[in-house]
């Protein structure tokens, strides 16, 4: 009896301790050197018009034309593509989102390499093209 009682501690214990750990596994972590990268790219309206372009065939499917998520194909994903909009995501430094374009999380695919012309990326770097910042500049432009 007294170890049936020490078993159900434990397993409360382990599920108690789980429901808190699981949830904070799953936060974005941006790693420091990103989150400290600048973008070198002026955000001049040639920047902004090829970032377009980019997001316009990589990025619409899910994050929508004005970047609220609401995408054609959101409705089939498991994860919410983030209001661009929104203030708690405009105050990313840009190495940040680099970081998560980069990479992905969930449903969000990783674009480091599918990136026109990134294909000769450094890791940790916005790379020798143009075309990364062009893509964090045009976000920018979701800003209210
Ligand atoms: C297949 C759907 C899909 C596509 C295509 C996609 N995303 Fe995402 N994106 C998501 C989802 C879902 C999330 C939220 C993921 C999470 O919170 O774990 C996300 C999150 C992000 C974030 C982080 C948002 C935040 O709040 O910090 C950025 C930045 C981003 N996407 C940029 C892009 C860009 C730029 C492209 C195109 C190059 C793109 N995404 C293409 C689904 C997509």
């Amino acid at each position: 009896m007294k170890n049936i009682v020490v078993v159900l501690a434990v397993v409360a214990f382990t599920i108690t301790a789980y429901a808190f750990i699981l949830p904070q596994q799953d936060v974005w972590k941006v790693p420091e050197k990103y989150e400290k990268m600048k973008n070198p790219v002026i955000a001049d309206p040639v920047s902004v018009k090829n970032g377009n372009e980019i997001y316009s065939s990589h990025c619409t499917n899910c994050h929508g034309v004005k970047g609220k998520g609401d995408g054609k194909k959101s409705v089939s994903l498991n994860s919410i593509p983030s209001d661009f909009t929104s203030p708690a995501f405009q105050k990313q430094t840009d190495g940040a989102l680099l970081y998560k374009i980069y990479f992905g999380h969930k449903d969000m695919p990783g674009f480091k390499n599918r990136i026109p012309d990134n294909d000769d990326v450094i890791e940790g770097s916005f790379g020798k093209t143009r075309s990364p910042g062009d893509l964090v500049n045009f976000l920018r432009t979701f800003a209210k």
